[in-house]
């Protein structure tokens, strides 16, 4: 019975990227490139699983730890020099063969920079192994544009040669169309011995993994290739064209699963869900709207075009309208925000509340069926149930030095054009006329105001518009 562990080749620099952020940390619908490849791995393999990380190790490392319950078990060895991808798989020696022998008959190999890889096609390439009994399975596509990629070279039988190498080829083998997708199930046995007598004979003075096939072939053992017609899964990102082009793929990749359990997405490809986000069903997503990082939509809800909803969860029956920018926000069932709202993080909309437009929220509790229509700021705030903010108001939470908090119980009436300087409290029921500058509590019931008594001047307008027309 084969068993299979497997190693991921993360410590390149990707000097294509021309980044300062390591390649593998590159995100892909909102994840790193590297977690879409530990999880695959992880999924696949039924033994040890190795990441090999170098260039940025410290930030590679501190993400993979950060991640370590949803990905583990793995294990992270370090490629102080990148010299190649062969010295990259020899580096997981260690996790992949125990004192005495591999801790799995067979070792899957996988570049870190190849997120579009689904489980289906590495168990397809697993079963291939096994079933031609090969020492080397590698994984193949035909491109249009095989341009960066090693091309693989067959005999007159069409059996497996060897790679080469884009740098290395010749003209004939440049014109090869059939790629190196870099995905490879290897005997482990086989595999480190051959990686010991490994010379870095080629333009780039490195040690390529690659040379393990023409090896085997050399030595009268199996290579077989599993070709994929899928082109966009094999995609390998070396640089900001390709990084687009995967994000592309994977967007695409995500509204399909969530059009599949029952939510309308107006236009997908103008839609950007991110790998962790939720969306229950019958809810709509119109074009333009991005849903980020570990976002929850609940169900039949409406999401309008140009709104952005980071690390937010957001309750059934909740409408947003158009151009809402929410982050870090909790909002509960038949809740209606926007257009243009600014849910800024810290703020509960409790159920059926409204934000409206223009409003900006932060640290703010809402609550229950409480409104903040237009044109206001509330900072820490904390409103009751079935209050009414209106139109203009201002918490000013901030004296230069602190933040202070404003407390506004139930149903209270704020007038428009309010402030009020926290720290202060609105009793329940009480109601702030329109215009005032709220600087002291108010009691439950009582009616706040701090305006002057208006004046009226008869006819003085007139006077000055007459007195005006004689001077012309
Ligand atoms: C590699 C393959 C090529 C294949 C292509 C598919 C080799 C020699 N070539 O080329 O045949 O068509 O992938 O995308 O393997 N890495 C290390 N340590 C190193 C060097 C690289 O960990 O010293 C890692 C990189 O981080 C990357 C992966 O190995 O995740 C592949 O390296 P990269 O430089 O991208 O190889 P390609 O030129 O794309
Ligand atoms: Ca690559």
């Amino acid at each position: 019975m084969n068993t299979v562990s497997a190693v991921i080749m993360a410590a390149g620099q990707g000097t294509r990227m021309k980044s300062a952020i390591p390649k593998v940390l590159h995100p892909v619908a909102g994840k790193p490139m590297v977690w879409y490849m530990a999880a695959l791995a992880r999924r696949v393999a039924d033994s040890a699983v190795a990441i090999v990380i170098g260039h940025g190790a410290e930030q590679v490392r501190e993400y993979l730890t950060q991640e370590e319950s949803a990905l583990s078990p793995f294990s992270v060895v370090e490629q102080v020099q990148q010299l190649g991808t062969g010295h990259a798989v020899q580096q997981a020696r260690s996790v992949l063969v125990g004192d005495t022998q591999p801790v799995a008959t067979q070792c899957l190999i996988l570049n870190g920079d190849t997120p579009l890889l689904t489980e289906e096609t590495i168990r397809a390439l697993l079963d291939a192994h096994d079933s031609s009994q090969a020492t080397v399975t590698i994984l193949t596509t035909s491109l249009e544009h095989p341009q960066g990629y090693g091309r693989v070279v067959r005999g007159s039988e069409s059996q497996v040669l060897s790679i080469v190498e884009d740098r290395d080829a010749t003209e004939l083998e440049k014109s090869i169309q059939e790629i190196n997708v870099g995905t490879y199930v290897v005997n482990t046995r086989f595999l480190f011995e051959s990686l010991d007598t490994l010379k870095p004979q080629n333009v780039q003075g490195e040690y390529y993994l690659t040379d393990i096939v023409g090896m085997a072939v050399s030595q009268g053992l199996r290579v077989s290739a599993f070709v994929t017609t899928d082109t966009n899964e094999t995609i390998g990102i070396n640089n900001r064209e390709h990084l687009a082009l995967a994000e592309r793929e994977m967007r695409q990749r995500v509204c399909r699963v969530w059009m599949q359990n029952g939510v309308t997405v107006v236009d997908p490809s103008r839609t950007s869900i991110d790998a962790d986000v939720t969306v229950g069903r019958d809810s709509v997503l119109y074009p333009d709207v991005r849903l980020e990082g570990r976002t929850v939509i609940g169900e039949s809800c409406i999401v309008r075009s140009h709104t952005r909803i980071t690390n937010s969860t957001v309750g059934n029956g909740v409408t947003i309208q158009d151009c809402c920018v929410i982050n870090e926000a909790d909002i509960e069932q038949d809740a209606m925000i926007g257009p243009f709202a600014h849910l800024r993080p810290k703020v509960t909309i409790r159920a059926r509340a409204k934000v409206g437009n223009f409003v900006e929220l932060k640290q703010v509790e809402l609550g229950e069926g409480s409104k903040a229509n237009h044109l206001s700021y509330l900072g820490n705030t904390e409103v009751g149930q079935s209050v009414n903010i209106g139109a203009g108001t201002i918490t000013c939470n901030y004296d230069g030095y602190k933040k202070e908090k404003t407390i506004i119980e139930d149903e209270v009436f704020i007038g428009s054009d309010t402030q009020l300087i926290a720290p202060v409290r609105v009793g329940r029921g009480a109601m702030i006329a329109a215009g005032t500058t709220v600087t002291q509590d108010v009691p439950p019931e009582a009616l706040g105001i701090s305006r002057p008594v208006q004046l009226n001047k008869e006819g003085a307008a007139k006077r000055k518009r007459d007195s005006r027309h004689l001077k012309k």
